[in-house]
């Protein structure tokens, strides 16, 4: 079959290496695609925002499966489209994505459906909002309501920032429309995790568990990012926490949205906060996450594209799906500026040196090709993904090989996956 694959990113990448791997596959075409996916598929030049252009270039190449990568497209409707137009596509619809794209959607349908979440206030007025802030007192987290390429929380310590925050959002507009409503809600402490599961609307079968790094700097310092770095399994996930989850967390949103008349299909993502095996919800995506697509889907045994079917064809519950026992890693290596402004540009070396290092696949984010370099494009430039026995020997592979890339200005986390050991670094 031909498949289409939409976004350009790490997470991306690692879909079309896992979807090479399928009997069932013979084209793979990405929009728009990276100079890493190059090597592995055909990438056609639109952007994911261009549903239209998309649509046209999926009928015209025969598409038997589109599969989307990032938010965006999905909050603007391109399940909705391709359906209409009678095709095949693995995602959520636009009303079902709002989980995402609508912090105030999420935390309503939480409210609603008794799922446990941080104390919050929705406000439309800045005026509004500091005054809550000198009501509440600090720690306060700052949220822009919609899609903020992961950048629109702050948590702010002092009463400064917060407001800083709300002025950046709701004044400034830092980040347009999507800051005009906030969300305002109580600091939890605790550890995250990323819980992904599989769910046709019916069926819910959860995906390996994994803990993304979101701040830039070691030992969760310095501003948040998309993600530095993941590992799965993530320990903190208990076999007793995954069962709560299912039961407290996402059978009833998945009732909740069928009562608003939403079937939500595809992946759905949930970032947890859990303390002593209690646990909260800090949000919900629509959508694999980058990077934890990377060393989940480097643990999937089966074929994705029979998952994917048959989640579209409401018949997930009749499919067994299988993981790896090792663990895996992945260290994100970073654009010197990222996450603000960053640069671009610079030529990247070592990338087969690196791949030659036992159980490592390098995936691509932000690199383009030029002349005969593979340079760097974005913030977040590779994610070097290694597989071992256990998270140990699963880190030793990933920092070997990561030593073997070079560009100027790189950096990425020393600490990834140390927590699953115990570990901190200096
Ligand atoms: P979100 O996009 O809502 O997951 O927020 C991004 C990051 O901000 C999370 O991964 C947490 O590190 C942090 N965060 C969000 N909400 C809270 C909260 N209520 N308490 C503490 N940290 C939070
Ligand atoms: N790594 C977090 C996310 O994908 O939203």
């Amino acid at each position: 079959m031909n498949v289409l694959i939409i976004g350009s990113g790490g997470r991306e990448h690692a879909l079309v290496w896992k979807m090479r791997q399928s009997k069932k596959v013979r084209n793979i075409f990405c929009a728009p695609g990276n100079a890493g996916i190059a090597q592995e598929a055909e990438c056609v030049n639109i952007l994911p925002e261009n549903i239209n252009g998309l649509l046209s270039f999926a009928k015209e190449n025969k598409i038997d499966l589109t599969v989307v990568g990032p938010e965006l497209p999905l909050s603007l409707g391109i399940v909705d489209k391709f359906e209409g137009a009678g095709l095949r596509v693995f995602g959520p619809t636009a009303s079902a994505a709002r989980l995402e794209y609508s912090k105030a959607f999420a935390k309503e349908m939480m409210a609603k459906c008794n799922i446990p979440t941080a104390v919050f206030k929705t406000f439309t007025s800045s005026h509004e909002a500091k005054k809550y802030i000198k009501e509440k007192g600090v720690p306060l987290v700052i949220k822009a309501d919609g899609l903020a390429a992961g950048k629109g929380v702050v948590v702010a310590e002092t009463v400064d920032e917060a407001n800083n925050a709300i002025a950046d959002m709701m004044e400034k507009r830092a980040f347009g429309d999507a800051g005009s409503k906030v969300v305002i809600e109580d600091c939890l402490k605790g550890e995250e995790a990323s819980f992904m599961v599989f769910t046709d609307g019916n069926a819910i079968v959860p995906m390996v568990s994994a803990q993304d790094h979101k701040r830039v700097f070691d030992n969760d310092k310095g501003p948040n990012t998309g993600g530095m770095g993941a590992y799965s399994p993530a320990p903190v996930v208990s076999d007793t926490l995954t069962k709560k989850v299912i039961n407290e967390v996402f059978k009833p949103l998945l009732s909740g949205l069928k009562k608003e008349g939403i079937n939500y299909k595809g992946v759905l993502y949930a970032g947890l906060m859990i303390d002593d095996n209690q646990l909260h919800v800090l949000e919900f995506n629509c959508r694999f996450g980058d990077p934890e697509a990377q060393p989940i889907l480097f643990r999937l045994k089966s074929d994705i594209i029979e998952i994917m079917e048959a989640i579209i064809d409401n018949r997930l519950s009749d499919i067994n799906i299988e993981w790896k026992q090792e663990a895996s890693v992945c260290v994100v290596i970073a654009s010197k500026g990222y996450p603000g402004n960053y640069e671009k540009e610079r030529a990247i070396e070592g990338l087969n040196e690196a791949e030659e290092i036992k159980g490592v696949k390098v995936f691509h984010a932000g690199t383009a090709k030029k002349d005969n370099d593979i340079i760097t494009a974005g913030g977040r430039v590779l994610g070097v993904t290694a597989l071992g026995a256990d998270i140990k020997e699963a880190v030793e592979n990933a920092y070997k090989a990561v030593e073997k890339i070079k560009f100027e200005g790189m950096h990425y986390r020393r600490d990834i996956a140390l927590k699953a050991l115990s570990l901190t670094v200096n």
